[in-house]
């Protein structure tokens, strides 16, 4: 049996320049799936919020929620690290309530690792979690769980101030003690700055190809909702076609009572 990804491991791989990958998965059939493929880490992100919920926003999710997908995941994938996502408010309005609930997402989660939202006012609660023996991974950029005050989903770090503060931001995560940040949404040659900036891994999301890694959305990057399909994402199969298609057969044969046959029956 594979031994799991530790954060010790990734920093290895990301010493060798060996770019790393990273999938959401929220449950256990998709977390086996993701086991057999070279996937380094497992993000079970409140972006459930969206492709498991339907929720419009991530806003929603809770820490109940993600324990539960934690442990749905953790079951079918030995491999992988496991990064779980803190959800909104579930680490903004105290330390004390961040450390309890990071804690929480390892001791019930089983998760090996958490990942928070923001910038430099953060760096205080990161330090003590880190302090604390809970590795942190960063999120900056286009950070969904403040969609409300960005005013919705769109390209982050344009100018040069935002690109300058988001540079700032990057390197109090590190010096907190971040092990990792994800770069969602920021043009490419912003995330290049950034990455070599820093001598912890960039994981992008919509942020060019000059990341340490890259993380996709399994449900997006599956083609299982054709109506969605931001510039960031690439479709690398069409289960949506596979998936109707399929119960489109199972429905005909039921209907033509051509299922089940004798094969299927006892
Ligand atoms: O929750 C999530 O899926 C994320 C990714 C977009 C990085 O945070």
């Amino acid at each position: 049996m594979a031994r799991r990804k530790t954060t010790r491991a990734l920093r290895k791989l990301y010493e060798k320049q060996t770019p790393l990958t990273m999938v959401t998965c929220y449950d256990y059939t998709f977390a086996r799936l993701v086991d057999k493929a070279d996937i380094d880490i497992i993000l079970v992100g409140d972006s459930m919020g969206n492709v498991i919920q339907g929720h419009d926003t991530t806003v929603p999710v809770t820490l109940e929620d993600i324990i539960y997908h934690t442990r749905a995941v953790l079951r079918g994938n030995q491999s992988a690290h496991i990064l779980a996502d803190m959800p909104f408010m579930s680490y903004q309005a105290s330390t004390d309530d961040a450390l309890r609930n990071a804690g929480r997402l390892l001791k019930e989660g089983h998760a090996q690792s958490v990942k928070v939202e923001g910038g430099e006012e953060l760096a205080t609660m990161i330090a003590r979690m880190t302090a604390a023996g809970i590795p942190v991974c960063g999120h900056l950029g286009l950070t969904p769980q403040s969609v409300h005050a960005f005013g919705g989903f769109r390209l982050q770090g344009t100018d040069d101030e935002a690109a300058e503060r988001l540079l700032k931001d990057a390197r109090a995560l590190q010096d907190a003690g971040a092990f990792m940040i994800v770069l969602e949404m920021v043009p490419a040659a912003l995330a290049k700055r950034v990455t070599n900036a820093l001598d912890i891994p960039t994981i992008g999301i919509g942020a060019g190809p000059h990341t340490s890694g890259q993380v996709l959305v399994l449900q997006d990057m599956l083609g299982m909702n054709s109506d969605f399909k931001p510039r960031f994402v690439k479709h690398f199969a069409s289960l949506e076609n596979t998936v109707v298609g399929a119960l489109n057969a199972f429905a005909d044969e039921v209907h033509q009572r051509s299922f089940p046959d004798d094969e299927h029956s006892y």
